[in-house]
């Protein structure tokens, strides 16, 4: 299917339809230009108060010489005004259509993807493309969403979700708590829950969500005992999870937005160094290698999806590891993205050859195009070109082996909690709240379309 057919069979009014009471669009009219991005420069630094601790600070900024076009949303409703913003754009598909109040109603039976639908999904349609699978991060188990029989039925829709990322039950404090005493208990049941899908195993050495052992030690670590402790963590979880995992990050987030690529402070490079990261990778390539796994070890960071100083520290990595003889295997591209000024598919995809050109793979590893609240109808069309650019460039990229979104529900998003006053980043809702049936909104159309369009063009 076509976009334009997509489009015009009003299946990307999903979102519209999808929308809860204040959250925009009754009526939509959609220009998706391929290759339309925002030229813009932002940054944000939040810390969020979930229960675990940890920042995340996401900043991109981005210059592209192309000529602007225009990317219009309007809507001939009431209770919305007609609105225009101006892209940069290097403009190759352009397709518009229009979706009606009327039409809204009477596709409903179609927009609606109910959690136990069977039809053909974004998982069929990314190995159709070519990728080994289309995946999600969730948060399970000990949380809400595990409880979510609504939700869990439709992460169970392998016609969507052929591949699950454990979004903190394999972090450090978890799997470690105490030194030297390793707790899989819900690792194990996240692999439980996964069954059937491959898991992006996530994540061995970070900066958060650390055990106290770490982070207030009772005798201050010195760069000998720490090393100690790294490499018996990374030793040991290699091992116990073995082929389980289909990939494993190694080192997450090494890299710094300020100045952009040099190494983060966190307590690993304050005791260690840079070499902290080298240590890491030599002892799960180690661990691979003695007992002759098949799992692939990854870079993961954010800020790395377009070339820039972070993402060139990241191929540095790559190089320097592969030429100590040290496995890596591929790269993770976050891709936390904030609709309007998400990297064009052009940036993207140069970004990914520049790793793959390595010989490394990469993913699309924690994908989330997050607005303003409330949406406008604007903010909510901006966000389907967004998605639709970052699968369309892995698309295109055959070693881009995935793409993974950062859960796929906005009832259960670290977004709003992250980063406050923005939201609505998912591929799914619940107007109803937690515990009712989940919608599909219009990114999952354009994530659709990006996947299906490559393969009818393969
Ligand atoms: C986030 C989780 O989604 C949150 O639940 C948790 O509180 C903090 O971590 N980059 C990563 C992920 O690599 O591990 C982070 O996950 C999001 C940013």
């Amino acid at each position: 299917m076509s976009l334009r057919s997509l489009l015009t069979t009003g299946l990307l009014a999903a979102g519209a339809l999808a929308a809860p009471p204040g959250y925009g669009g009754s009526t939509v009219t959609v220009t998706v230009t391929e290759k339309a991005s925002c030229s813009a420069s932002t940054s944000h630094s939040t810390s969020h108060s979930t229960s675990h601790s940890t920042s995340h600070s996401t900043s991109h900024s981005t210059s592209k010489a192309s000529t602007p076009k225009t990317y219009a949303t309007s809507t001939p409703s009431s209770s919305h005004s007609s609105t225009s913003s101006t892209l940069t754009s290097s403009s190759a598909t352009s397709v518009t259509t229009t979706t009606s109040s009327a039409a809204n109603t009477n596709a409903s039976t179609t927009i609606l993807a109910t959690a136990t639908s069977t039809s053909y999904g974004l998982n069929d349609a990314a190995k159709k493309a070519g990728k080994l699978w289309f995946g999600t991060a969730l948060d399970v188990p000990g949380t809400g969403e595990a409880q979510d029989p609504y939700y869990i039925a439709e992460f169970d829709n392998i016609h969507d979700f052929g591949e699950a990322t454990p979004a903190n039950i394999m972090k450090y404090e978890f799997t470690e708590p105490e030194a030297g005493v390793f707790n899989y208990t819900g690792a194990e049941e996240f692999f439980t829950a996964a069954a059937g899908k491959a898991v992006r195993c996530h994540n061995l050495i970070w900066s958060s969500e650390l055990p106290a052992f770490i982070t207030a030690p009772t005798v201050p670590w010195t760069n000998a005992t720490l090393t100690a402790a790294l490499r018996r963590h990374v030793t040991t979880l290699v091992e116990h999870f073995g082929d389980r995992c289909y990939s494993l990050d190694v080192v997450n987030e090494a890299f710094s937005d300020s100045p952009a690529g040099a190494y983060s402070a966190n307590v690993w490079y304050n005791t260690i160094g840079p070499a902290y990261v080298v240590e890491a990778f030599q002892a799960a390539s180690d661990a691979v290698r003695a007992n002759n796994l098949a799992v692939k070890l990854y870079y993961n960071d954010y800020n790395i999806e377009y070339l820039g100083n972070k993402s060139y520290a990241a191929q540095a990595l790559v190089k320097d590891l592969k030429n100590r003889g040290i496995q890596i295997d591929g790269v993770g591209l976050e891709s936390h993205f904030i609709a309007g000024e998400t990297p064009a598919k052009a940036a993207q995809q140069a970004n990914m050859e520049a790793f793959t050109a390595l010989d490394v793979d990469v993913v699309v590893t924690e994908l989330d195009v997050r607005l303003t609240l409330p949406p406008t109808v604007a903010s909510e069309s901006q966000q389907v070109v967004d998605y639709y650019n970052t699968v369309a460039a892995c698309v295109a990229v055959p070693r881009c082996v995935g793409i993974v979104v950062w859960d796929f529900d906005d009832t259960y998003s670290w977004i709003p909690g992250t980063f406050p006053g923005q939201g609505y980043g998912d591929l799914f809702l619940q107007p109803g709240g937690a515990n009712t049936p989940l919608v599909r909104k219009a990114p999952y159309d354009g994530v659709l379309e990006a996947l299906t369009g490559a393969a009818e063009a393969n």
